[in-house]
Order: C-alpha cells, then structure tokens, then sequence
C-alpha cells in the first residue's frame, strides 16, 4: 500500500464534515488536486489511476483535455452568463445544431440546464405538455436524480427516497436485471416475464395506459448497479410505448456521451427514444444538463419552462471543444473503446471464473460492472467486500466507484493507456483476491 492519510488530509475532512452537508462521500479520503489524462494526484503530490471519471464526466481525461480546457479559458475571458434563455447566444445554438448531428433523423428542440436531474426534470415537464398526461412510468433500480420530480423516479436506493415522498404521479416497472431476475426466470426462456408483468399488472390494474405522459429508462442502468438489459426488452419497451401514446424519455445522464462506444447509449439497442436527456460528460467538467426532443412533437408554450444558468456559455464552448475533438478523433477513439472494452471484459470475466466472489460481469464499451456476491450460488451481496476492496484498491492508488448494492462500476476515461488499464485491473484483482480469501477463510 502507498498512500497514507497526512495530517493535511484528516484535517480537510474533519473541517468539511462541520461545514458540508453532502451525505454520499466515498469511504476512502480522497482529496484531489489536479490531473491529465487518467491520472490524478490528490493535494499532497500522490498519483492515482481514475477509473471512475469522476463519476462518468471525464470522458476525455482528468480534468478535461487541453483543447476544452482551453475553450473553456477562452470563453471566460469573453462572456460566461449570457442569460440565454432570455437573449440569445450562438454559441448555443451552434451546440445544439452539433450536437443534433449525432442523433437519430427527427431531433431538433434542445433545452439546456446544468444537471442530469434537471435534464430529467425537464423531461418529464415536456412530456406532460406534449400529451397532456400525467403519469410517468419508471423501473427498480433506476437512477434519475434528486430533484423531488427525478428523485419520485429514482428507485435505486430506499435512504434515497426517505422522508422525501409523496411524490408526482408516478410508479416504477420491474427492469431486466437478468443476474437477479425478479421472476426467478432465465433470460431468453423467461420470454420477457418482467414486460409481460408490467402489462399484466401496472398497466391493467394501476394506472391507464392512456394516462401516462412518459416512460423514463436508463439503456443501462448506472447507479443502481450498472445493468445491462436484453436488446428485446428495450425494444419491447419502445413498443409498449408507441403501442399506448407514451412517449419514451432515454436517461442517457450516465451510459451516454460515447461511454458505450456510441454517442448514445440506447443506439446499442436500436431503438430511438423521444426525448433524450443528458448531463455528466457533455460539459467535459462544467455543469451542463442537456434535454432534446423529437421535432414533430412540437414547442411549448411560452413561459412555461426556463431557467438562469442553463447553457452557461463556459459550460456550452467546454461542450463544444469535447464535441469536437471526439468528432475529429472519432475512428481511433471508437477503436480504442473496443479494444479497451474487450480487454477489461476478458480480465473481469477470468476473475469471475476464479474468484466465488464474483458473481457478475457485464457492460457496454467502456461501462462496465462488477457484481460481487458472498458466493455464486446464494447470490448474498457482498457489501462489506465492496466497501473493503473500493478501499484497498484506493490504498494502491486506484480510483474506483460503487454502484447498487455490491457492485463495483469501471468507468476510466475512454482513452485510458493500456499501461494504467492493466496496472488498475491489477490492483483490482489483488484486492478481489484478498476479499474472497477472507471470505472463504471464514
Ligand atoms: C442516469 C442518471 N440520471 C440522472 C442523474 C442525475 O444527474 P445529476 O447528479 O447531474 O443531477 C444521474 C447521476 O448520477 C444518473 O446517473
């Protein structure tokens, strides 16, 4: 182990613990200072491995790379609050006309805000409009944000929701987490049970269909364990959608924006939504919501949504200098995701064949999970484990996330080295290895 907790560092967070409200520090102390690339160094001069750009934001390295920190530099030198939800910016509108390049045929009318719950919150304001209906739909497990109308579609966590309720009308669906089926089936002879059930039951006995605004999904879950459903139940929604007049909102907040390999990750699917939202990496590290819908749907009356710092001119020429250096980059990027993805896929899933601790592997791209159970047969979370290898693997200058309930996300910036990418799938297995020993030693 190298790092070691300075006087400095215990001081920092003894002082925040008084001043700061925040509930959702990780277990390790982690004081970071500055960084390139996937490497970060916290305020004492140590070097770690990030695999967890800072919670799916740094996409393009630690820190944003040159180019956009540059654009951002650039823009505060000229103008950051242009009010543009009152006056107009060009800025915006060349995002959004960039932006509108990369999605499906259709798109068109963006709003911008400087969150993934606000993105959603305007979602779910748009889809009410649009079909002026009132309920939204949403699955278990899902991650929207915590603003009262995202959070009363989060389902992730109940210490999430607590004390918070009642919320808008809605109500959430069985998602097809397949590792813990709630049906007790196996994906494909299960014949999508958990569809058929919302069909059976929300649908027919709770609420009418024809009085749902929006379904709302993550294309992969993130927070509540990074899930990975079947092509057909994405599908299958999409067609539950259309077949009843519900519009589909596409929470693209943290599998989106070239993490999966593709700009967004429901095209993994083939399936277009009807309204996207998204956040997190679009700003490549300022705070950037972005919400877009299908043109035919139309506008919204005057007045009825707005905000202050929404596509706040720093955040929108980040946006840009990230969106364009992908665009410029995009073949070797799109390779490298590939590569990147088989190789950690390849390794995690030879620690799933070695290790009884790990019970699942799955992911997209660059979006990937490990589920860890007490042993493969009881399936029993391994949550103290999680807790203890996030730490050991901090202990040895690794960077890594918890998601759901024992997983663990590996999410590195998506042109991560091979060298740090190896390195880092050491230090996890040594600390994978370590957990299960003394698991089984018990
Ligand atoms: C899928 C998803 N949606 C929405 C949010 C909320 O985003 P924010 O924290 O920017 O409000 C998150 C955050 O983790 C997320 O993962």
């Amino acid at each position: 182990m190298s790092f070691k907790e300075s006087q400095r560092i215990k001081s920092i967070i003894a002082r925040d613990k008084k001043v700061m409200l925040t509930s959702t520090k990780e277990a390790y102390s982690f004081v970071p200072s500055h960084g390139e690339g996937e490497f970060i160094y916290d305020i004492e001069g140590n070097k770690f491995i990030d695999f967890s750009s800072f919670i799916s934001v740094y996409n393009f390295g630690v820190g944003g790379n040159k180019e956009i920190r540059k654009a951002i530099k650039d823009q505060v030198n000229k103008l950051t609050h242009a009010a543009s939800t009152d006056f107009y910016s060009e800025e915006q509108v060349l995002l959004a006309e960039e932006m509108l390049k990369l999605l499906p045929r259709g798109f068109g009318r963006f709003f911008f805000s400087n969150s993934g719950t606000e993105a959603n919150e305007a979602a779910i304001k748009f889809s009410k409009l649009f079909t002026k209906r009132q309920y939204i739909m949403a699955f278990y497990n899902s991650f929207h944000g915590r603003t009262i109308g995202s959070l009363g579609l989060t389902s992730s966590k109940i210490v999430q929701r607590r004390g918070f309720g009642p919320f808008n009308a809605s109500f959430h669906a069985p998602y097809a987490y397949c590792y813990r089926c709630p049906f007790g089936k196996e994906y494909p002879s299960c014949g999508l049970a958990c569809v058929d059930y919302i069909k059976k039951y929300p649908l027919s006995r709770e609420v009418p269909p024809d009085e749902i605004a929006a379904i709302i999904m993550e294309p992969v879950q993130g927070e509540g364990g990074y899930i990975v459903p079947p092509k057909d139940f994405v599908k299958e929604i999409r067609k539950l959608a259309d077949d009843n007049g519900i519009l589909l909102i596409d929470d693209e907040v943290q599998a989106g924006y070239f993490r999966t390999g593709k700009f967004t990750a429901i095209s993994n699917f083939g399936v277009e939504p009807d309204i996207y939202s998204m956040a997190k990496a679009v700003g490549g590290g300022l705070p950037m919501g972005v919400t877009v819908t299908r043109r035919s749907l139309g506008d919204i009356p005057y007045g009825a949504h707005s905000n202050t710092f929404g596509g706040n001119l720093a955040a929108v020429a980040a946006a840009r200098a990230s969106l364009s250096y992908a665009k410029r980059n995009w073949r070797r990027i799109e390779r490298g995701i590939e590569s990147r993805s088989r190789l950690m896929l390849s390794r995690l899933n030879r620690m799933k064949d070695e290790y009884e601790i790990v019970g699942d592997v799955r992911g997209i791209g660059m979006m990937i999970g490990v589920e860890l159970v007490k042993d493969k047969k009881s399936k029993e979370p391994a949550e103290e484990e999680q807790e203890r290898i996030l730490k050991e693997c901090f202990s040895n200058n690794l960077v890594l996330l918890p998601a759901g309930v024992s997983s663990i996300r590996i999410i590195p910036p998506l042109e991560i080295s091979f060298e740090s990418l190896r390195k880092g799938l050491d230090i996890l297995e040594d600390a994978i290895s370590n957990a299960d020993k003394s698991l089984r030693s018990r």
